[in-house]
């Protein structure tokens, strides 16, 4: 028995239940076991989440009444004053009866998540560990650039999350970058063979990050397959001629490591504006060739930001996406400026 199954026999949830959200207008039903946030997402209802997995506290709301149980208690993805004041996470809440709920946010305006049967129809190999992974779907997935989707393989019964690495293009192909891990089954699977002309079942999109408005420099700083959402929201930027000063910081463990710099050096030509291109390797060896940068992203970014007014997006392993968002709010930039994708988010390959 798994842990999930282990915790929802416990409490016992109720058959079905009605979860209306204040002041919305909004009711949904959440069958028995689901939780509040994937039943809305089911539903159609464009409810705020990011992670899935309770971490990131996007899907946070205020139960005004009833009661719920846990996956994992909302306290580890809240601050003690936000759950203090009632607040839990969607993502990690089963009902145990009918609900009213409040949320920070109007609902709508999101893309609601689809489900549909896809065909690989390429795995074309980006670095040693690195596969661009595309995926012809039956029915159009629409997204924004920097959301993700999930993609399930039956024939290995296992799902993976993985940034759409391209903007959406109308009738046309999905990619992803796909990172071999360790004993990952799916990447060990996609890696192992020719795949192509495998169906898998597709589910999105997911996630809020993405493009904020504004006219501050961007300070986009990509860890390994980081890069897949950075490059997706810069591309389809140039696709709708929005121009802004962008810094592209690309932390890597050695050159090797580095990949997709030709595609981003087009787009550098092409973009009309202030585009710099930071590869930063922590591990070279010493004695390589490389002339470029070396050590942590973070060092850089003072050289480089010079007081500007700047956001971030941040895309990549916990510990970089951390360090890079003490390092900008020391340089001044403001915390609700600054964007991120944490992978640690996202079941292992
Ligand atoms: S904590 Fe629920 S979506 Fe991240």
């Amino acid at each position: 028995m798994n842990l999930y199954k282990k915790i929802t026999g416990l409490f016992s949830p109720a058959p079905a239940s009605k979860v209306l959200v204040r002041g919305q207008h909004i009711e949904f039903t959440v069958p028995r076991g689901q939780t509040i946030l994937e039943s809305a997402l089911r539903e159609g209802i464009g409810f705020p989440h990011d992670c899935k997995v309770g971490t990131c506290g996007t899907c946070r709301y205020k139960l005004v009444s009833g009661k719920i149980g846990e996956l994992a208690s909302s306290a580890m993805g809240l601050s003690g004053d936000l759950y203090q004041s009632g607040y839990r996470l969607g993502c990690q809440s089963i009902p145990k009866g009918d609900l009213e709920i409040e949320l920070d946010t109007q609902l709508g305006g999101a893309i609601a998540p689809k489900e549909t049967s896809a065909v690989i129809s390429g795995q074309r190999k980006l670095a040693h560990d690195v596969i661009e992974l595309t995926l012809v779907p039956e029915n159009e997935i629409f997204f924004k650039p920097g959301q993700y989707a999930d993609i399930e393989c039956r024939e290995l019964s296992v799902v993976r999350s993985y940034s759409f690495s391209s903007p959406f293009q109308a009738g046309g192909s999905l990619s992803f970058h796909v990172r071999l891990v360790p004993g990952g089954v799916f990447s060990g699977w996609l890696f192992g063979a020719d795949r192509i002309g495998t169906t898998v079942t597709l589910r999105g999109p997911y996630g809020q990050f993405g493009l904020h408005e504004s006219d501050a420099v961007m300070v986009c700083v990509a860890g390994g397959t980081g890069l897949a959402p950075i490059k997706c929201v810069l591309q389809g930027m140039s696709q709708a001629q929005r121009r802004r000063d962008v810094l592209l910081f690309f932390g890597a463990r050695q050159e090797r490591d580095l990949y997709c710099l030709d595609e981003i050096r087009a787009l550098q030509k092409i973009w009309g504006g202030r585009f710099e291109i930071i590869p930063v390797l922590s591990e070279e060896p010493v004695a390589s060739a490389w002339q470029g940068k070396r050590g942590m992203v973070t060092e850089y970014f003072e050289e480089f930001l010079r007081g500007q007014s700047c956001e971030g997006y941040l895309c990549g392993p916990p510990p970089m996406v951390d360090a890079a968002e003490l390092v900008l709010l020391r340089l001044g930039v403001a915390r609700e400026c600054i964007y991120a994708d944490r992978f640690f988010n996202r079941i292992p390959g």
